[in-house]
């Protein structure tokens, strides 16, 4: 097969995604296991929006509006933007492909900071090859270094990624840093503000939220996703907003029908009221205090986050903990594909699930003589 194929594809490390729970159950012959791996919003979505899902089962026969007009059309009103400046895509990933797609030219690069969400490597490198993707160090503080990234702006640097909040590492920059580096790039580049974890800041003080910027510039894009706080991590919808001729030259590339009918129905519903989001954050925060101050009782260096996930060092081998982890019945992630091979991330869950994590770790750790 390998004569057969794109060599690029041949460059990419397949995505390994959280082991899925029926997986675990049958391998390791367990009645109870808790997935703590994707940064899923653990509360079952509220009822207008089953009752929307529902609603729109009757109508499977027919393609979805592949336009996905009243879903960009409640996106819009929400974010007070145009219609125009709205798209919408099966998961923010299927955005971050277009984006590729659509302005990666030959010999030109993306540019993103090392320790990060790791679709970019990957939709970089199968439509370009490994030598288009580009990674700044972080800073000390296990944050983007926006000086590290605009000192790689050269000329081929076309797309840059910036994750705000940072996926693994649950960090935030300062807003004035942000604006400022906006400032600093050059209007034939791309700047993508990949927003997925932004409604669980704890302070949004100075956060850009980007809508600012999409006004102001036409080369900046943000990236946001219903998989995180509305909880339809099992639907694939996600959206982007930017300037109504950026959003023109990514429909050129999106797939036809590109977010199913449920799809578009329910992420239309969880924009309804505000309530289930606020829940979600205020639980968050609360379990997240709690599950921070556990680990840190067991003596382990945790990375404070802005985010629903913590980043976690757990000083013994990290495969040898996950596998302990996993007969024990958890799932979290072990975070070498994302660069931090000493590291674990684990997502917030519901109190009791964060619990026995919490006890099933101390448990593994214990018999790995830490
Ligand atoms: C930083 C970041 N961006 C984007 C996504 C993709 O989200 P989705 O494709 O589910 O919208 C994720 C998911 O984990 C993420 O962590």
């Amino acid at each position: 097969m390998e004569a057969l194929v794109n060599p690029h594809v041949l460059e990419v490390s397949p995505y390994k995604p959280g082991k899925p729970i029926e997986d675990i159950q049958r391998e390791f012959g367990l009645s109870r296991v808790v997935k703590l791996a994707s940064n899923e919003n653990m509360l079952p979505v509220p009822e207008n929006v089953r009752q929307a899902i529902r609603d729109e089962t009757a109508q499977l026969q027919y393609y979805p509006d592949s336009d996905n007009y009243f879903l960009r059309q409640r996106i819009a009103e929400y974010n007070g933007v145009g219609l125009e400046n709205v798209i919408a895509g099966a998961g923010s990933v299927e955005i971050i492909q277009m984006l590729i797609r659509a302005f990666l030219k030959p010999g030109e690069k993306v540019l993103t900071s090392e320790k990060t969400f790791s679709l970019y490597k990957s939709a970089t490198i199968e439509f370009a090859g490994t030598t288009a993707f580009v990674e700044a160090p972080m800073d000390g503080g296990l944050r983007f270094d926006l000086e590290a990234i605009a000192g790689r702006i050269d000329a081929s640097a076309k797309i840059i990624f910036i994750t705000n909040p940072n996926n693994p590492t649950g960090t935030i920059l300062p807003g004035a840093a942000v604006s400022a580096f906006i400032a600093r790039v050059p209007s034939d580049r791309i700047v993508v503000l990949d927003n997925a974890y932004q409604e669980y800041i704890d302070d949004p003080g100075d956060y850009v939220t980007g809508l600012d910027e999409i006004r102001a510039r036409k080369n900046v894009i943000v990236l946001r996703t219903f998989s995180k706080v509305y909880g339809l991590a099992g639907l694939r919808v996600g959206y982007a907003m930017a300037h109504p001729e950026f959003i023109a030259i990514l429909n050129r590339v999106k797939p036809p029908f590109n977010v199913t009918r449920i799809g578009q129905r329910a992420a239309i519903a969880s924009l309804e009221s505000d309530e289930f989001k606020e829940l979600s954050v205020n639980l968050n925060r609360r379990n997240k205090a709690k599950l921070l101050t556990r680990l840190q009782a067991l003596g382990l260096r945790v990375i404070p986050s802005q985010t629903n996930f913590l980043l976690f060092f757990p000083e013994v081998d990290v495969d040898g903990l996950n596998l302990r982890l996993l007969k024990r019945g958890v799932i979290i992630r072990p975070m070498a594909g994302f660069g931090i091979p000493d590291a674990m991330r684990v997502s917030i869950g519901l109190e009791e699930d964060n619990d026995f994590f919490a006890a099933m770790l101390e448990e593994a750790l214990a018999e790995m003589g830490r």
